[in-house]
């Protein structure tokens, strides 16, 4: 490849265009460090420019951003440090009172022009530290949906059909993701491509969600098997009389 070929590849996985190009990382290279209550306000006000973004959107400092003119953020949305969201073609949208805690990373991957890839969260979600979506085959996430640390969510697989070729070569497929509203992922726990997690279910730490979880299902192992109902009063029977916290900061972002 070219040195002219390389740079326009480059520039086409991080911008739109080279005059948005310039203006985005002109923005983020001023702003993008200032730590602080201060950063955060002049970023929520200059970031409108190169994001779309509902009222002032709370990003900390060190939040990586690419494609940024295809990130769709509701009211309220927090950004914790080092959050890295890559909006690709297909983008990112990101339901008002969501956050995404340090770490966590968002990327659409389409650099093969994918018809479905994107990536959607809807509104009062919580991403734990170092979550990662790949967005190549569409990820649907619904409101209320909370994620422990590290949870992998790969809306990707690669063909290995020819064992006489490199698997980078085979191509990919992806059929997309869809984890409804009120779902718990706990820490580690890894959904693979294809999977819709129903309504109001709890994946354990660790599992592997490889087959369609039904809704209110509690699924813990790998693969993740289904051990309970959310519905049944035995399954949840060791909560009553348990002592049970709520938190004043969770009120206020209400
Ligand atoms: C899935 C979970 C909620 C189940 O809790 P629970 O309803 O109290 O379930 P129990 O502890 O009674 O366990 C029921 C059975 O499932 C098994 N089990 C529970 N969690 C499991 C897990 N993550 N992986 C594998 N098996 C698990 C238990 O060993 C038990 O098996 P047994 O009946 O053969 O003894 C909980 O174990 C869990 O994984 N929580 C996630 C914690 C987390 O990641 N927190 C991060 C902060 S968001």
């Amino acid at each position: 490849m070219g040195l002219t070929r390389e740079l326009r590849y480059y520039l086409k996985s991080q911008s739109s265009s080279l005059p948005r190009y310039i203006l985005e990382q002109a923005i983020m290279t001023l702003l993008g460090g200032l730590p602080s209550l201060v950063g955060i306000g002049l970023r929520g006000i200059a970031y409108k420019a190169i994001l779309r973004a509902e009222g002032v959107p709370l990003i900390e400092h060190n939040v990586r951003l690419l494609s940024p003119g295809n990130i769709r953020l509701g009211k309220n949305v927090y950004l914790d440090s080092q959050v890295y969201l890559n909006a690709l073609p297909g983008g990112i949208t990101i339901g008002t009172g969501t956050s995404l805690m340090h770490g966590t990373v968002f990327h659409v991957f389409n650099y093969r022009d994918l018809p479905h890839a994107g990536i959607t969260v809807g509104q009062n979600c919580f991403f734990g530290e170092y979550t990662c979506i790949r967005g190549q085959g569409g990820v649907k996430i619904g409101d209320g949906v909370y994620t422990g640390t590290q949870v992998n969510i790969a809306a990707v697989n690669h063909v290995f059909a020819d064992p006489n070729r490199f698997i980078r070569e085979q191509g990919i497929t992806a059929d997309g993701i869809t984890i409804e509203d009120d779902v718990w992922l706990g820490s580690n726990a890894t959904v693979v491509d294809g999977v819709t997690i129903g309504r109001g279910s709890i994946i354990g730490a660790g599992a592997v969600v490889t087959k369609d979880i039904p809704p209110y299902s509690i699924a813990v192992g790998v693969p993740a098997k289904v051990v309970g109902d959310r519905r049944d009063p035995e399954a949840v029977k060791r909560f009553s009389g348990a002592l049970v916290f709520y938190g004043e900061l969770e009120e206020l972002r209400k």
